[in-house]
Parts: C-alpha cells; structure tokens; sequence
C-alpha cells in the first residue's frame, strides 16, 4: 500500500473556503484504478495559517504515478490554481510506502 499526502497551508479567515473548493470538486478518482480512499484532514491553527492535508491510499507507487500522468489528475486540478489568494505558498507533497 502506498500513501500520498499533500499539506496546504491557508490563511487565517480561508479555512471554509478551502474546504468549500474540495467540497464542490469535480472527483475522478473512484474511478481510477488502484485508489483506495481519500481524506481531507484539518490540523492545527497558527497566527499566520491552518494546516490542511489531503490524504491519499492507493494499491502502490505505480498506480499513484499512473495517476499522476493521467487525464484524471490533469482534470482534478484544473482549477486548483485558481484562489491562490488563500494560500500560504504552494503545497508540499509528502510520500510514503507502507511498511507495516
Ligand atoms: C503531486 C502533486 C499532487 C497530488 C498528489 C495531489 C492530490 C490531489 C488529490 C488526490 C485530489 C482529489 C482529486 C479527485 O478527487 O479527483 C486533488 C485535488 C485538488 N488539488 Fe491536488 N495534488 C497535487 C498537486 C496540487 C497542487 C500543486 C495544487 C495547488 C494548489 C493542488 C490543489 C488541489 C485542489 C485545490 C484540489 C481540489 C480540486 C479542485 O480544485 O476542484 N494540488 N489533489
């Protein structure tokens, strides 16, 4: 199993707004093969930003990379640019194989 992560961090006031955009998305994903699940996950807040993280399990790296490169992912995100007002600078994504 493999886990792909990606920490957004928002500007104070933008939380709802974040979660609004992840709310109205046009998901291609339970269509593609190898995904398991998805979560969007709020963590702490600072003076300055809110901690998001979206959190991906997929079968294995090559079913992650497969989407990566497909028409799916290309459409998930085209509009993904396009409030970067509430952005604290661009994600970070994080992976992981699961070992145990
Ligand atoms: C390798 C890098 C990335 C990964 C693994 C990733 C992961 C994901 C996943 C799993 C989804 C949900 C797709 C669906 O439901 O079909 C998504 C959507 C989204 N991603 Fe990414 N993402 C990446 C790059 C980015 C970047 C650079 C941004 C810049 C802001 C971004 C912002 C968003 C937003 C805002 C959405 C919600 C879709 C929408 O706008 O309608 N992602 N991403």
């Amino acid at each position: 199993m493999f886990i792909a992560m990606n920490r957004f961090k928002i500007k104070p006031g933008f939380e709802q707004d974040f979660i609004e955009i992840w709310k109205g998305r046009d998901s291609h994903l339970k269509s593609v093969p190898g995904f398991q699940s998805f979560n969007l996950l709020q963590g702490a807040s600072h003076d300055d930003h809110t901690l998001f993280s979206s959190h991906a399990t997929w079968d294995s790296r090559d079913d992650f990379d497969a989407w990566i490169k497909s028409d799916a992912f290309k459409k998930a995100h085209a509009n993904a640019g396009s409030r970067k007002d509430i952005y604290m600078g661009p994600p970070q994504i994080e992976c992981f194989e699961v070992v145990l």
